[in-house]
């Protein structure tokens, strides 16, 4: 099996800038509450024309740079999204397409907030068979798209942005170890009711306001902290290293209530753990690569470190992981 490593990150949300204040005046909330119940101080929104595959070609070109790779040499695109350009093709085509990666396989994958991660191990299992050496694994959402406006209890947790990661062979093992996990029993907690062939877009599901994200967020926040933190344990066992030796810890940016559970139950200092949740809110399959690449960026990683990464979303799905940099 070849060793399997991360070759660069990079990562792009919009200008565009939205934060509790503004949400005081779409709905009945207060820039008190939405920063003690979740950590988030603003968010990005997307304008009208920019959907998902802008934001990941952006972030994709910066991983494909600071990788010092061309993307006619890239072998696979696999995006994770809930919220793609169209049905169908595939955002991964189409971001295919405008990089010019024409050697390369293209397809989305839908697991909720989990997408980025459950890419990063199918493209890690590909390169270590030999069938591909470099994939473009990326996380990209334009959450604004399915979020009602209406429904205070959503609409002020998500984001837009977009993560990306090359991962190729190399000779020293980079990814230690990734642990995924999936309960469906609960999927009715964090869905999206219509427009799929269950229910069919219709004047009737516009009218119902069906289109957009409903969740009952305090279930959620029980499971998300249990899975994070059981997968998590999986992943430091699995990578046979200890939780002490763990340089940063980044999980899954939807509230900071739920990383501070999780980061307990963990015993990891908080020092040690990368936030960015107060500038992007959840920006569900996008969150963790965004908050990689931030802190590659700015000097919180250095070569060498271990990184503990856990995500959790609709599905349900989760995933922990450990990378040494
Ligand atoms: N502003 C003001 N009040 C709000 C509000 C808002 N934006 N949203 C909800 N409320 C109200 C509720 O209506 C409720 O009022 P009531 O007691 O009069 O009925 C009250 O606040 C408490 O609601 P509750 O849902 O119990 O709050 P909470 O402390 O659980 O926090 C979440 C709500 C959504 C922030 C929290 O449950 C959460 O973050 N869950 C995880 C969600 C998540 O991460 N989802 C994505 C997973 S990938």
């Amino acid at each position: 099996m070849s060793p399997v490593r991360i070759l660069g990150t990079g990562s792009s949300a919009p200008e565009r800038i939205l934060t509790n204040f503004d949400f005081e005046k779409i709905v009945d909330t207060s820039d008190e509450w939405i920063r003690t119940r979740t950590g988030i101080v603003e968010r990005r929104i997307a304008d009208p024309d920019i959907a998902t595959s802008d934001m990941a070609y952006e972030a994709s070109l910066r991983a494909l740079e600071a990788a010092s790779v061309n993307s006619i040499d890239v072998d696979g695109v696999i995006l994770g999204t809930v919220t793609p350009d169209y049905f169908f093709p595939s955002t991964a085509c189409l971001l295919q397409s405008r990089l010019g990666a024409k050697k390369a396989f293209a397809f989305d994958l839908s697991a909720g907030c989990s997408g980025f991660v459950y890419g990063l191990q199918l493209g890690k299992a590909m390169i270590e068979s030999g069938e591909a050496r470099i994939i473009l694994v990326v996380g990209a959402e334009t959450m604004t798209r399915i979020m009602d406006f209406k429904d205070r209890a959503t609409c002020v947790l998500f984001g837009d942005g977009a993560g990306a990661a090359l991962i190729g062979k190399s000779d020293m093992s980079g990814i230690l170890s990734l642990c995924l996990g999936a309960n469906g029993d609960d999927w009715e907690l964090l869905h999206m009711p219509a427009g799929g062939s269950r229910i069919p877009p219709s004047e009737e599901t516009v009218r119902n306001r069906l289109h957009y994200i409903k969740m009952k967020g305090n279930d959620i926040f029980k499971e998300a902290v249990k899975a994070m933190e059981s997968a998590s344990i999986e992943a430091i066992r699995k990578a046979d290293i200890t939780t002490e030796e763990i340089d940063l810890f980044i999980p899954h940016q939807a509230n900071l209530r739920i990383m501070e559970a999780v980061r307990k139950r963990l015993d990891i200092p908080p020092k040690k753990v990368f936030i960015n949740v107060d500038r992007y809110g959840n920006t569900s399959s996008a969150s963790v690569p965004i908050a990689l690449d931030e802190a590659v960026r700015s000097g919180r990683v250095e070569r060498g470190d271990l990184i503990l990464f856990s995500v959790f979303g609709a599905g349900f799905t989760w995933a922990s992981g450990i990378i040494r940099w």
